[in-house]
């Protein structure tokens, strides 16, 4: 979700105010995955590299997240949204892990085993300390090291692996988001500021999915038998 400080900016706004308004973005778009038939929506909120940013935008984003997972869960449950925390637990106050806990609990509760759509939000997230704390659990537990047994215990295992992924802001680069569960996936990349991407972008983003032809590493004349 790339480009809360440059919406901010361009209207003379602290960066804060682009991160409230990519709060609202975000809610349109867990909106649109519901109407546009989307089943998982799994978005990067706060990188592990993300703690070296000024220390007021940091503990902005941090007051932003307990205020919007206290403020939202309702909310989730009535729409039959699942929620899931996906990321470092280490460095969390203990009032964060709390809200996400809760938040966690209640729309499991809510919900049971029919999300209408299942929200993962990675926080305190990189794709490079997800691998290794999977490989860590491996050798814990002694268990072989391959490919099904590390996609087991990544923090997305309760999902399969993404079929596109959108990245807001201009930039071309994964910035260490999914790097393992990114292996075959659509990427898309686009101009539009995350505060602006809208129910219009995301059907314009499932449209241009669908024209492709994912080959997952066969010829085409295999595909088409
Ligand atoms: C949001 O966008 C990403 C977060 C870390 C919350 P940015 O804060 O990176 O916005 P730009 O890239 O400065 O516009
Ligand atoms: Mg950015």
């Amino acid at each position: 979700m790339d480009g809360n400080g440059r919406w901010a900016a361009k209207r003379m706004l602290p960066r804060l105010a682009g991160h409230r308004q990519g709060v609202e973005s975000l809610r349109r778009c867990i909106r649109a995955c519901i109407d546009q038939g989307v089943s998982v929506l799994t978005v990067f909120a706060f990188s592990s590299e993300n703690w070296s940013r000024p220390a007021d935008e940091v503990s902005g984003l941090m007051d932003l997240l307990s205020l919007v997972i206290k403020r939202e869960v309702t909310h989730l449950c009535k729409n039959q949204v699942r929620f899931h925390f996906v990321g470092d637990r280490a460095n969390l106050s203990a009032q964060i892990l709390e809200g996400l806990a809760s938040a966690e609990q209640q729309t499991q509760d809510a919900v049971a085993d029919h999300p209408k759509l299942i929200l993962n939000v990675c926080f305190n997230y990189g794709g490079r300390w997800d691998i290794a704390q999977a490989m860590a659990k491996l050798v814990a537990q002694n268990r072989p090291i391959n490919e099904a047994e590390l996609a087991s215990c990544m923090a997305l295992s309760h999902v399969p692996d993404p079929d596109l992924i959108i990245r807001t802001g201009g930039e071309h680069r994964l910035s260490n988001f999914l790097l393992w569960q990114a292996a075959y996936s659509e990427l898309l990349f686009t101009e539009k500021l995350w505060p602006e991407f809208d129910e219009a972008e995301l059907a314009l983003a499932i449209q241009s999915y669908g024209q492709r032809q994912r080959r997952f590493g066969l010829t085409p004349e295999q595909l088409s038998k």
